[in-house]
């Protein structure tokens, strides 16, 4: 076996472990405690967990779990953004779980509809996201994400009925290494991309349902 399938099937492997752990392992909030300590997020994230600004992610129908783990991430430093680290400053423990389980609750922004350009963009994307890189040795995404892109829970988050522009960013982000994420994984992985790569999935992970 070439070193390149042997990491492919490392890979797999611990997708597989990691999935069955984290399906357990994570402590579940209380939603309707989530709900209340959700007005100030909703200016950005909007009142149904799906907002108005391409650069503000949807929230609506995210994995359960990946929601405190980013918001604990912020709060911590270990992911950088200005904004969200002020927003996650003063959370505890309890109110991220609780406000996990209230957007993780909630129904994911299924309508979305891509130009005529991003059509283009996402059928490059497709190839990309359902067969991975095998020159870079990068796997499939939806070995992780999921052929329909809903994430596993709790450290593989959902990518379909995202913003474009949010994907986009994300990726150049893990590829720059300004933000690395569980395991380094999505850097490993973001690092053999280009930027058309990145491009062309972005478009294809939006319109996924
Ligand atoms: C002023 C606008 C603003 C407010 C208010 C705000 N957010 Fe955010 N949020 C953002 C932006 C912008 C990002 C993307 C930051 C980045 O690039 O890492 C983000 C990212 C996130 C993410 C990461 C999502 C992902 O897919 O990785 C979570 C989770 C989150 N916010 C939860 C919350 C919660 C919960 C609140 C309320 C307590 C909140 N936010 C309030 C603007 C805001
Ligand atoms: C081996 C598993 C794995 C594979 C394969 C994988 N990902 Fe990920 N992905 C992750 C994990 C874990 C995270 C969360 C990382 C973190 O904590 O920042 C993630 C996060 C992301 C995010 C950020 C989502 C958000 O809400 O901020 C995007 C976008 C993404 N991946 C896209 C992709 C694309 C595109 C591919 C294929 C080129 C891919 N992933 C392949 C595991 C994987």
């Amino acid at each position: 076996m070439s070193n390149k399938s042997k990491k492919s099937v490392l890979v797999a492997v611990i997708t597989v472990l990691g999935a069955l752990v984290n399906s357990v392992s994570f402590a579940a909030g209380d939603a309707e405690a989530g709900k209340a300590k959700s007005a100030v997020c909703a200016a950005c994230h909007g009142v149904e967990g799906i907002s108005a600004l391409p650069a503000n992610p949807n929230l609506a129908g995210q994995v359960p779990g990946y929601i405190a783990s980013q918001l604990a991430a912020y709060k911590s430093g270990e992911r950088a953004n200005a904004i969200m680290a002020g927003q996650a400053a003063g959370l505890s423990e309890e109110d991220m779980a609780d406000l996990d389980a209230y957007f993780s609750s909630m129904t994911p922004n299924v309508e979305v509809k891509l130009t005529d350009e991003e059509v283009a963009l996402a059928e490059a994307g497709a190839r990309l996201y359902r067969g991975g890189f095998a020159e870079r040795g990068i796997a499939a995404c939806m070995s992780c994400h999921g052929p329909s892109g809903h994430g596993i829970p709790k450290n593989y988050p959902r990518v379909s009925a995202q913003h474009r522009e949010y994907l986009e960013q994300q990726l150049l982000l893990y590829k720059k290494g300004e933000r690395r994420g569980y395991n380094d994984i999505m850097y490993s992985i973001a690092f053999g991309l280009s930027e058309q790569q990145i491009k062309e999935l972005a478009a294809y992970m939006a319109g996924l349902n």
